[in-house]
């Protein structure tokens, strides 16, 4: 009965995810905008108007859904508290940075929760037409076929994808960063940053990389990814060791728990050394 529900709503929300993949496709002369005065938050006209239409489609369905969308959340300057009902987490764009300068590395994501539990997830990247998907306790799909992660158990041959520009958020998350990267490069096989929280989920999800750690990031940058992950196979935590948490999203997303407890136990290392010299006022060295 459930499953039949969730399917509607799949059936009801993908032809929207579909269209608005085309609109991307054809935009040219992309104007940007930043938010916040900060030089790495962008929006498009892009981005409000696919938000746009899809709250509108899912009020006039499901009047009594509730959504938690990226700009609209940005302009009503609050975070909506999470409730039972069916909820949708909307990125219109995730990677606009990415879009606005042609790089293919960007999609559209739409997670669903169902009495706070993640049950939905699609995320479809019309520049290279990969469609992710994925139903809680059902697998997790690209263009229709079942991914898993990598299966990788040792951080020595992990490939790392590391949303390193949080650090420039603040000067918390800059030394945490710092710190990190300083720690985690002398184990790993190799680094990435793509700038796609959504995305840097899905390639775990489907062995691209290993590992991908974001902090500071948003329900709707996590809801439809963490899903993915996890119904690859994949393992998530939040970084701060606590359990993960949709409304305040710090994830490491691994391709197992064996490789997640590396990452942890060399950033727990990284993490100490931080407060040590913190307390003792000493500058980071390498
Ligand atoms: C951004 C991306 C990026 C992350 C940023 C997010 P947006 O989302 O997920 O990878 O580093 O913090 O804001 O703005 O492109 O939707
Ligand atoms: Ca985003
Ligand atoms: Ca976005």
């Amino acid at each position: 009965m459930e499953e039949q529900r969730i399917q509607r709503y799949y059936e009801f929300i993908l032809p929207l995810i579909l269209e608005a993949g085309k609109v991307l496709l054809k935009a040219n002369d992309v104007d940007v905008e930043t938010k916040n005065d900060e030089v790495w938050d962008l929006v498009t006209v892009y981005d409000r108007k696919i938000e746009e239409v899809l709250i509108k489609k899912i009020k006039q369905n499901f009047p009594e859904h509730k959504y938690i969308g990226e700009e609209e959340s940005d302009s009503s300057g609050e975070m909506r508290k999470l409730s039972d009902d069916p909820t949708w987490f909307i990125d219109p764009i995730d990677g606009t940075a990415n879009f606005v300068r042609g790089l293919p590395i960007s999609c559209i994501s739409v997670g669903l929760t169902v009495n706070k539990d993640m049950v939905m997830g699609i995320v479809y990247n019309p520049f290279m037409d990969e469609l992710y998907t994925a139903f809680k306790g059902q697998g997790a799909y690209m263009n229709g076929h079942r991914i898993r992660t990598s299966g990788c158990k040792d951080i020595r041959r992990s490939v790392f994808n590391y949303e390193i520009t949080i650090a420039r958020r603040n000067e918390y998350y800059f030394q945490m960063y710092m710190y990190r990267t300083k720690h985690l490069i002398r184990e790993i096989t190799g680094i990435r940053s793509m700038g796609c929280g959504v995305l840097g989920l899905c390639y775990v999800a489907n062995g691209r990389t290993d590992a991908y750690q974001a902090d500071g990031l948003f329900p709707w940058d996590a809801a439809a990814g963490v899903l993915i992950v996890r119904e690859a196979g994949g393992h998530v935590v939040d970084t701060f060791g606590k359990e993960f948490d949709l409304m305040d999203p710090n994830f490491l997303a691994t391709a197992t728990k064996e490789l997640s407890d590396q990452y942890m136990e060399v950033e727990r290392r990284a993490d100490n050394e931080l407060l040590n010299n913190s307390k003792q006022n000493k500058p980071f060295t390498i």
